[in-house]
């Protein structure tokens, strides 16, 4: 008898019936951290609420403002732009219940990186979500991240104390751990741009980091000592507040209100790398 030469050694191990290699595995889908950002964009507190549970910020005034964000978003941002989101992205207070949120969210074009807010209850902490997000979304609490030539870094925030709050003897239990969190997310923002001396770094810290009075909440110390670029903030739904609200260059920072109905629902443009830059990185303070 003779044997087949493409058989003959084949062990009884060998799978019969082996995959065609001429058909391509399935791919799974890549994160796309690195390919330079063109354009930068902010907006906060969308309210997102597809699973229930109601949206007491905007349902009796805008209940149309989720086809005004997607419209909005859609008009101005591309694939491959970033989109930073500093808190209030969802009114879900479980894991399932933001599915359906972070699912309309990746319908939208742009690299999303999003932190925490008051009201994202869902968002129990960087790690513990990261298996949920899609590949165009990332997520910064106590950490930082590097997409698109910025490193963003956040935390979940807190208020300003109401007294004096340059004393550490009048900050709560929560204002020393937010702030502890901060500094977390700073240091790893600062190692980042070890390796990307030249990115922008923008904080994501979702309550004004200054209060009425134009007093530094304990936070604003620590993001000029890490020496950021920008500071994003969101939390104001009234227009007295968005007119009282801190904006622009102060210290070595640049600050921007960016809650969504402050912007009438439409995504603020921060940079253009090919017409604007987002301005040298100041020096660290001493
Ligand atoms: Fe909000």
């Amino acid at each position: 008898m003779t044997m087949d030469p493409s058989t003959s050694h084949r062990s009884s191990c060998e799978d019969p019936h082996p995959v065609n290699r001429a058909f391509p595995p399935r791919r799974k889908l890549q994160r796309d951290a690195e390919t330079p950002a063109r354009r930068v964009w902010a907006i906060s507190d969308l309210h997102l609420a597809q699973a229930g549970g109601g949206n007491r910020d905007y349902e009796s005034r805008r209940p149309d403002h989720l086809k005004r964000i997607g419209d909005q978003w859609r008009a101005v941002v591309q694939p491959s732009d970033l989109v930073l989101l500093p808190g209030d992205v969802s009114m879900a207070k479980t894991h399932r219940e933001v599915q359906p949120d972070l699912r309309w969210l990746a319908g939208l074009p742009g690299r999303k990186v999003l932190s925490p807010g008051n009201h994202d209850r869902w968002f129990s902490s960087a790690a513990a979500i990261k298996s949920m997000l899609r590949t165009d979304q990332w997520a910064v609490h106590a950490t930082a991240v590097q997409v698109g030539g910025v490193i963003v870094c956040g935390a979940r925030s807190a208020p300003v104390p109401p007294e004096d709050p340059s004393d550490p003897s009048n900050w709560s239990a929560v204002t020393c751990r937010r702030l502890a969190e901060l500094e977390t997310a700073l240091e790893q923002a600062q190692r980042l741009r070890g390796d990307h001396p030249d990115a922008p770094i923008v904080a994501l810290w979702h309550h004004p980091p200054f209060d009425l009075h134009r007093r530094p909440g304990p936070w604003v110390e620590a993001m000029e000592r890490a020496g950021i670029d920008w500071c994003l903030y969101g939390h104001l739904h009234t227009e007295g507040q968005w007119q009282a609200a801190p904006g622009g260059r102060i210290g070595t920072i640049r600050y921007a209100c960016v809650a969504a109905d402050a912007l009438g629902f439409r995504p603020l443009k921060l940079w253009d790398w090919e017409t604007t830059r987002p301005h040298p990185n100041p020096a660290p303070a001493q």
